[in-house]
């Protein structure tokens, strides 16, 4: 292993978010457009790629890696990988962020993988409105998939709320006493402007300030300042174990701690998830089958351009990043 790896700006970079598949068995509305396309399969990494480069990463100082999307859980032989990525020595954390519609098939072969923790997307717990959020979902199938994660032993298991106005803001505290009562963890999430879906965002965009006065009147709420070295900010609620996070890119920017950075399924690095910046790094895997040196050079250089922060304004109307969510994994 080698020392911490470090940006250009002398932020510590010990996160990998790695996303297996751009494909989705959902289609939510602020995530994807109706009629998505998806990428050929040939600019898609294989599998041994995708441990490839993690070994790279993990060679190099990175000590956790989250497993994203798509949704991850729809590329076959996803198991195979984590199995793998498990065993590299130097990780410490292996976790998977997941839309939960495969989990109850999935969970109990995932903690057996060795993947530590979940983190999975719940906007509603009204049926017909997380159809209409999720565009084809069924939330009874995602409420047992969460039933099965826990029956299979994961704990602290943490559901992401995208917060939109007129659509499910009159929801959050019931999301936060569902958590309560599950024992769970919950994040809400500001709508980021990540990809063009035919329509602005200003309308529904609903901040985490607005979120907090309407929780703090049913819950008591208390800071904490317990981070995952992520992007949410936490409370706490007396008496219970849940935590209540927010994840606030327009108003609580949260830049200057960042840990991390993305590769796409098509094997892009993304030094900022808000900045159109990429390094190709499959095509130096696939030109050098048995010499790691050109990709892990390409990921240093990288790393030493990695953008100070996102520029997301409230400026919700235009995609300030082309790409979709579902391109980077979040
Ligand atoms: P941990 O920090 O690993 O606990 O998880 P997380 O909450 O960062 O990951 P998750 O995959 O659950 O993502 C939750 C939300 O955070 C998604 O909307 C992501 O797009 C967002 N997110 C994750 N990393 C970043 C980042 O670096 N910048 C911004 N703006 N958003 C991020
Ligand atoms: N803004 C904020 N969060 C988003 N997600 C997907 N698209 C967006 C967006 N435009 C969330 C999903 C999932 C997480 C990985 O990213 O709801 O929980
Ligand atoms: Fe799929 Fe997640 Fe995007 Fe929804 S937010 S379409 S579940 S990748």
């Amino acid at each position: 292993g080698a020392g911490p790896l470090q940006d250009g700006h002398g932020r510590r970079i010990s996160y990998l978010r790695l996303s297996l598949t751009d494909r989705c068995d959902f289609r939510c509305t602020y995530c994807m457009a109706e009629d998505m396309t998806f990428l050929p399969r040939h600019q898609v990494m294989s599998l041994e790629e995708s441990l490839r480069l993690s070994r790279l990463f993990v060679g190099l100082g990175v000590t956790k890696l989250r497993i994203t999307g798509g949704e991850p859980l729809v590329r076959r032989d996803a198991l195979w990988l984590l199995e793998r990525l498990a065993a590299l020595e130097g990780l410490k954390e292996l976790v998977l962020t997941t839309n939960g519609s495969q989990l109850e098939r999935f969970a109990a072969p995932l903690a057996r993988a060795g993947v530590q923790r979940l983190n999975i997307s719940l906007d509603s717990l009204r049926p017909e409105r997380f159809r209409a959020i999720t565009r084809i979902g069924d939330l009874h199938q995602v409420l047992r998939g969460i039933a099965a994660a826990q029956a299979a032993g994961f704990r602290r298991i943490k559901l992401n709320t995208v917060m939109m106005r007129g659509t499910n803001d009159d929801e959050l505290a019931d999301l936060v006493a569902y958590c309560m009562a599950e024992g769970l963890d919950i994040a809400f999430i500001e709508e980021m402007p990540l990809g063009d879906l035919g329509h602005g965002r200003s309308g529904t965009y609903f901040s985490s300030d607005e979120a907090l006065l309407r929780l703090q009147e049913r819950f008591p709420l208390q800071a904490s300042d317990e981070s995952s070295g992520g992007p949410a900010r936490y409370w706490r609620i007396a008496g219970s174990e849940t935590r209540v996070g927010f994840i606030s890119p327009h108003s609580h920017n949260f830049c200057d701690t960042c840990n991390r950075v993305r590769v796409t399924a098509t094997g892009e690095l993304y030094p900022c998830l808000g900045q159109n910046d990429a390094t190709p790094l499959l095509p130096l895997l696939r030109r050098h089958p048995e010499d790691d040196e050109p990709a892990r050079q390409a990921i240093l250089r990288t790393l030493g351009m990695k953008a100070l922060g996102h520029d997301f304004t409230r400026q919700l109307d235009a995609p300030q990043v082309v790409r979709f969510m579902s391109a980077t994994g979040g």
